[in-house]
């Protein structure tokens, strides 16, 4: 049972707006605890997935479904969405639709209102889910006035109280600047430590998600499952790039370089990488190759800013010491925090 905590066999689903199915003989497995992430194209089916796990499907989006899901040996189709919801707790990229309560102190504690928990229980179970998901000084605030960030750490709050086996994220960090997007999944990563609660992350930000370490990627096209792998093992193929996903990175340039990939080599995140003398020595080759080539064909300046500085009130400046030349012909980027003066 704990191999097979979730367990999709033979599992197609056709909405009823639909002429096709749109997840096509889905075989999955996936153990107690386990942290899989979900990735694929716009369109290839992993809402659906999370649709199916959730109770979405069938209840809010009617459709035929063949083959069998089960949720701790339970088939879902004879759930109902109460009981789902005891086993599976959602958090979406837009989290605004799921506010219920009026501060974020009563939309935490909202389902337990509902299950008649004693009011002494309820608030102190709500203090230990703000503490744990940091939100403890913003319990009397109104929910839509929080940043994308903290709104979803709110939302989980509402489901971490109800002691959920299953988290399920559908796009978290859509919305969220790199910062905070990252605090996000450190803050998944942690309370999966703490609980032991299987975590599913559907996101397209494959580099972020890996942040938090995953046990599997589930690559998807097309409505069906085309590679179920560890990071590394995926990393090391091509099968992301010939699905039309963007590698990390580093995964690419190492590709470049001209190093030959294994999944030995801890590909999973660019901080553990393990390379051999040699390949770091091809790595540092290759980057210093291409800069050469890059420095021989000079071109012509066409935009020089020098020491500008400039303030929109004489209070404050709001640039300072401003230099910076542009090339005819390149390709630049500006990046730097909220308020930074881009
Ligand atoms: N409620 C619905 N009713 C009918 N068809 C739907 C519904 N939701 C999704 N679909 C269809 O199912 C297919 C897969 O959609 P899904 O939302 O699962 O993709 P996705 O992989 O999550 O894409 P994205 O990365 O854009 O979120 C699409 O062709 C979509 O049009
Ligand atoms: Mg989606």
């Amino acid at each position: 049972m704990e191999d097979k905590f979730i367990s999709f066999q033979d599992y197609t689903f056709q909405y009823r707006a639909q002429s096709e199915p749109t997840l096509k003989h889905i075989n999955l497995d996936i153990k107690k605890g386990e942290r899989i992430v979900i990735i694929g194209a716009s369109g290839s089916g992993k809402s659906t997935i999370a649709h199916s796990l959730n109770g979405l499907i069938p209840f809010s989006y009617p459709g035929e479904s063949t083959g069998t899901l089960t949720i701790c040996g339970k088939e879902v189709k004879t759930l109902s969405i109460f009981e789902l919801s005891q086993y599976v707790g959602t958090v979406l990229q837009d989290t605004d639709g799921q506010f219920i309560g009026m501060t974020v102190l009563e939309d935490i504690a909202f389902s337990m209102e509902n299950n008649c928990v004693p009011q002494d229980e309820m608030i102190q179970k709500t203090r230990e889910e703000a503490v744990k998901v940091q939100i403890l000084e913003k319990l009397d605030a109104s929910p839509h006035q929080l940043s994308g960030g903290q709104k979803q750490r709110v939302s989980l709050a509402g489901i971490l109280v109800n002691n959920v086996p299953i988290l399920l994220f559908d796009e978290p960090l859509a919305n969220l600047d790199p910062y905070a997007g990252k605090k996000s999944i450190e803050l998944i990563d942690q309370i999966q430590k703490q609980t032991d609660t299987t975590v599913i992350l559907i996101e397209h930000r494959l580099e972020d998600a890996l942040h938090m370490g995953a046990d599997r990627i589930i690559l998807m096209e097309d409505g069906a499952i085309i590679a179920d792998e560890p990071p590394s093992v995926l990393f090391a193929s091509e099968k992301l790039k010939e699905a039309g996903i963007r590698e990390p990175l580093y995964i690419t340039a190492l590709k470049y370089g001209g190093c030959m990939l294994e999944p030995s080599m801890k590909l999973e995140k660019i901080q553990d990488l393990l390379l051999e003398e040699e390949q770091k020595k091809q790595m540092r080759q290759w980057f210093f190759y291409r800069k050469k080539e890059k420095k021989e064909e000079e071109k012509q300046v066409i935009l020089s800013v020098e020491d500008i500085h400039f303030g929109y009130t004489e209070e404050k400046e709001n640039l300072s010491h401003i230099s910076f030349t542009v090339k005819e012909g390149e390709m630049i980027s500006i990046v730097g925090k909220n308020g930074a003066g881009k």
